[in-house]
């Protein structure tokens, strides 16, 4: 009998249901889970499924363009790759391998603070990427992960606001989730930086991040880091309008609405229920991107069509990585940029400026008249 091959997955969703037949299930729990009840896990999922698109006919669009920029960098696709920890334990190539396949995509990729390759190692296989950066209580570290991802060439750095602590992932307290062996945060040269070896109490993560992140940022800090790069500032994390604005008063350049992937605050908003009164508060100061939930290119219309400029994805990619390496990585996103480019021809749209609020209503019956 002919070998048969192995049909590749179709969508993101079986990408998933790929990674986790080849994962070992400690990894496996890690990337997929959310905190707690995994409330907001579901909500940013279901928040997509509260509108509907309302394309235009005849729009005599023979082609669609899905390029677009973020602070000015071209991108192939409104849809950039989130920063997500420990790639090493997805497939053995890592960040490499992350970064090669963004690159072949043509998007942007973000590197992790607990990343499993060194900075300095991934930026050469890199095409454009941003650096994101967790703030250490030890500032003599935050301050040399900065001067190490300018001088490697990221070109702009998201400054992650939401983990004070880690959220409470009992998957990974009952695993007492912990890195493969050889597998360390690769950023950083002490044991204590570098292991998550203290599982004693549940997940190795809760610990290391217990040990060594500042839980009492503030917008001062912010300001502490405009002072110490020239790189601009990416707060992630935002959801309050409010805290829109203060950012943007704090000198951020873009924001990225985000819960985390439901790994956090359980019960928080989900993200695209956030989006438009973020986009009000911040009065165009500054460019607004959305994680969270992100499966589907009619996700990706409805998030520009509600005011993000562009979305990132995190889990998704992950289990492209895990599935195939680098190519694993840039096939899921060349699936998402073929429904983008078949979504916006649906739609009448010719390109991505011409993706606005009158694309997207409430579900339930039309109103009659003008779309607002
Ligand atoms: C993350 N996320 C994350 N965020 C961050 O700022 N720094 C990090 O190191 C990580 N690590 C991380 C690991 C894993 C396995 C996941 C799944 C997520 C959050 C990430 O950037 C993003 O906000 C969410 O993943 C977006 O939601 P989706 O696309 O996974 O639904
Ligand atoms: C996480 C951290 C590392 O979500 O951001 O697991």
């Amino acid at each position: 009998m002919a070998e048969e091959a192995v049909p590749l997955p179709l969508n993101l969703a079986e990408y998933e249901a790929a990674a986790r037949a080849m994962l070992p299930r400690m990894a496996f729990d890690y990337i997929a889970s959310g905190a707690h009840d995994e409330v907001t896990v579901r909500a940013n999922r279901a928040a997509f499924a509260q509108w509907r698109l309302l394309p235009r006919m005849l729009a005599g669009v023979a082609a669609v363009d899905t390029t677009t920029t973020v602070l000015g960098q071209p991108v192939a696709l409104p849809v950039l790759l989130a920063p997500t920890a420990f790639h090493r334990q997805a497939h053995p190539e890592g960040e490499l391998a992350t970064a090669r396949g963004a690159k072949a995509a043509g998007t942007i990729f973000t590197l992790s603070t607990v990343a499993t390759s060194a900075i300095e190692e991934v930026a050469p296989q890199a095409g454009p990427w941003w650096f994101q950066l967790y703030v250490y209580q030890d500032r003599a570290i935050t301050r040399d992960l900065v001067q190490r991802a300018e001088a490697a060439g990221a070109a702009a750095l998201v400054v992650t606001v939401d983990v004070p602590k880690l959220g409470r992932r009992e998957a990974d307290e009952r695993n007492h989730f912990t890195l493969p062996p050889g597998v360390v945060a690769a950023n950083f040269a002490q044991a204590g930086q570098q292991t998550l070896s203290d599982t004693s109490a549940g997940s190795g993560l809760t610990a290391y991040i217990g040990a060594q992140f500042d839980p009492a940022l503030s917008w001062d800090d912010l300001a502490w880091l405009a002072g110490i790069t020239k790189l601009p500032i990416i707060p992630k994390g935002i959801l309050a309008p409010d805290d829109a604005r203060l950012a943007f008063q704090n000198g951020a350049r873009a924001i990225v609405v985000s819960n985390h992937g439901g790994r956090q605050l359980d019960s928080a908003v989900a993200t695209l229920d956030a989006l438009p009164a973020v986009v009000e508060a911040a009065q165009g100061q500054g460019e607004i991107y959305l994680d969270g939930g992100i499966r589907r290119g009619t996700d990706v219309l409805m998030a520009l069509a509600l005011g993000a400029r562009a979305v990132l994805i995190g889990r998704p990619y992950v289990w492209g990585l895990a599935v195939g390496g680098a190519a694993g990585v840039q096939r899921v996103l060349s699936l998402l940029h073929e429904e983008i480019a078949l979504d916006m021809l649906l739609c009448g749209c010719a390109n991505v400026g011409a993706i606005d609020r009158a694309l997207v209503v409430p579900v339930g019956p039309l109103r009659a008249g003008p779309t607002p």
